[in-house]
């Protein structure tokens, strides 16, 4: 570990310099090439003061998107290891590379044609089956996912139990990256959710009734008013509506229920 080395009169020091002289600098090696970067920044922070732009592999920056898988392996352990590389901080020694793409199996399917029947799920991902029960995607998910759970709920037909485990899934395909049957898990899983929410889940009635009743132009009369008020009106209208209070229960509505 060091500091950046400054031979300036302190005096002189202005103030963002001084901030810098206080930055720890740790060396850390980036697709095999050292580099001393601020301790405490993420792998993508750490990227991008090494002087790395990334044009992919980059989305959310905040660990929802999933673009942004890195390999990793601390000094002294032959372990490679996964993470996001805007979540994870830097370690000094670390050995970092980033996965720019992971050409995982993707099966392709007209959804409309597709039933509920687990046997859709084998006959698109017959590799299912390779499934050695080791646990490595588990461990590899930064969404604590029950991965190797929720493929065995697969296995069983159980596509409910498949969709409620990955609901969290953020698609990085980290845990495709370490496993051994070579499963793409979150295509799986994709599957899984798009058959449980068009074919198993039961319809929305409340929701038939709201598109029938806009359809029937039961809003039009107010849409036309809010259409016909200046920025005042506006802000007044906004002002003035009703707020659910915080402290109000399941059950609670507001007092004109015209458009409920
Ligand atoms: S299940 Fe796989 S693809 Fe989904 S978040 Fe976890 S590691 Fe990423
Ligand atoms: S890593 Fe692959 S083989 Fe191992 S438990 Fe997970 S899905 Fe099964
Ligand atoms: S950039 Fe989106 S998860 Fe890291």
């Amino acid at each position: 570990m060091s500091v950046k080395e400054n031979n300036k009169n302190p005096a002189e020091t202005t103030v963002k310099e001084k901030k810098q002289l206080a930055v720890k600098l740790i060396p850390v090696h980036i697709m095999g090439k050292r580099y001393e970067v601020p301790e405490g920044l993420t792998i993508m922070k750490a990227m991008e003061y090494a002087g790395y732009r990334f044009i992919r592999g980059c989305g959310c920056r905040g660990g929802t998107c999933g673009a942004c898988g890195t390999v990793y392996r601390k000094p002294g352990d032959y372990k490679l290891q996964v993470a996001l590389a805007c979540q994870k901080t830097v370690e000094p020694d670390m050995y970092v590379a980033q996965i720019p793409f992971f050409p995982a199996n993707r099966a392709e399917y007209k959804f409309t044609e597709l039933t509920s029947a687990p046997e859709e799920v084998f006959r698109l991902y017959p590799e299912l089956f390779r499934c050695v029960a080791c646990n490595a995607c588990t461990k590899a998910c930064p969404q604590g996912i029950e991965v190797m759970d929720a493929i065995s709920a697969l296995k069983q037909g159980n596509i409910t139990e498949a969709a409620r485990l990955s609901f969290d899934c953020i698609q990085c395909g980290l845990c495709t990256s370490r496993c051994l049957g070579e499963l793409a898990q979150y295509h799986m899983f994709q599957l899984a959710r798009r058959i449980y929410g068009a074919r198993i889940l039961s319809r929305a009635e409340h929701l038939a009734e709201m598109v029938k009743a806009v359809e029937e132009g039961e809003y039009e009369e107010a849409l036309e008013k809010l259409k016909g008020m200046n920025e005042e009106e506006l802000k007044r209208a906004y002002q003035e509506r009703e707020v659910e209070p915080v402290s109000a229960g399941e059950d609670w509505k507001p007092k004109d229920k015209r458009y409920l």
